[in-house]
């Protein structure tokens, strides 16, 4: 059975590799710890992140304390290969959705990160090429074999995601896509209806935009209204999200502990709606019509 998502936010993993501050396994197992305690206790990987020293870096620290390896929850995500480990004569980066490359790429994670199960396994993009029946199948399979708790996508369209799901035994969980106030879009598309309609379970990567909200208008937008309610830029930033329905959990990028903290007090601020709408059209840079 796979835990609940009891937390306000994932710790996103994406910027562990280029940390010089968590670079020693003590260090970082120190910090895991920490946000244990802070009850922060799911970790958002992809083993493309670092180039997969992310994952790696993650599961020194773990094996230096296996304690906490009870303790924690991890999403992680494959399919993507990046240029550097495309060996054929183009180098290219490309998807990979082949029940192959994900049984390899399951058991790389797992190895790298020393745990006995990945709680979730998303598909990272979604593959042209993908054959839905043979991918269902071994990600069923995953499931089956205990490796996996629940399995997801990424960055999918509601028509990649159904055919998936039709061949699926095991319902999509979870789907992670690009949601913040710097990317609002999924909002006025339909895709994040459909997300909801089918169940699953969003969650907004990069929901500060990569730190992009704090930038020109809608910055100065949020400062101006920050200040007004007494919070700070980015929890306000992070507080419009959780204003939606069906409780999107954001995936922070930051790793800096005073900043967690920070997200972690002020992210959970009710919005009323005109402040929701007053930074929607900062965001969009154009009033709702
Ligand atoms: N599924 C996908 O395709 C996908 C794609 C991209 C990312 N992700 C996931 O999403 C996670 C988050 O992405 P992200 O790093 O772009 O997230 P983010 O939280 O939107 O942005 C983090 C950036 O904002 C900066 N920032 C500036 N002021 C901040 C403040 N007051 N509080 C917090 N951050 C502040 C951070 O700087 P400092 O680091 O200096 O604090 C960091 O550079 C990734 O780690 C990854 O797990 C998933």
């Amino acid at each position: 059975m796979t835990p609940g998502f009891d937390v306000p936010f994932l710790l996103g993993m994406m910027r562990l590799s280029d940390s010089p501050a968590l670079s020693d396994p003590r260090i970082l197992a120190d910090w895991i710890e920490a946000r244990l305690d802070e009850g922060l206790v799911w970790f958002d990987h992809a083993d493309t992140y670092g180039d997969r020293r992310c994952e790696m870096l993650f599961g020194e620290a773990l094996a230096l304390r296996p304690a906490l390896k009870p303790r924690i929850r991890v999403v992680t995500k494959a399919g993507v290969v990046l240029r550097s480990r495309d060996s054929s004569r183009f180098g290219v980066k490309h998807y990979d959705t082949s029940p192959a490359y994900l049984g390899k790429a399951i058991d790389a994670s797992l190895s790298r990160l020393g745990v006995e199960r990945l709680d979730h396994f998303l598909v990272q993009r979604p593959d042209p090429l993908m054959d839905v029946n043979a991918t269902a199948h071994a990600l069923d399979a995953a499931i089956a074999a205990g490796k996996v708790g629940a399995v997801g996508v990424s960055n999918f369209l509601p028509e990649q995601w159904r055919r998936l799901q039709q061949a699926m035994a095991n319902p999509l969980a979870v789907h992670q896509l690009e949601l913040s106030l710097a990317h609002p879009d999924s909002l006025f598309s339909g895709l994040y209806d459909a997300v909801l309609s089918d169940g699953h379970q969003p969650m907004a990567w990069s929901s500060l935009g990569g730190g992009s909200v704090f930038e020109d208008v809608l910055g100065t937008a949020i400062e101006r209204i920050a200040k007004e309610l007494q919070i700070s830029h980015a929890g306000l930033a992070l507080a419009w999200l959780r204003r939606l329905p069906g409780q999107p959990i954001p995936v922070i990028g930051t790793l800096k502990e005073s900043r967690i903290r920070e997200l972690a007090r002020e992210g959970r601020v009710d919005l009323d709606r005109p402040t929701w709408f007053a930074l929607l059209e900062e965001a969009r840079s154009q009033r709702v019509t």
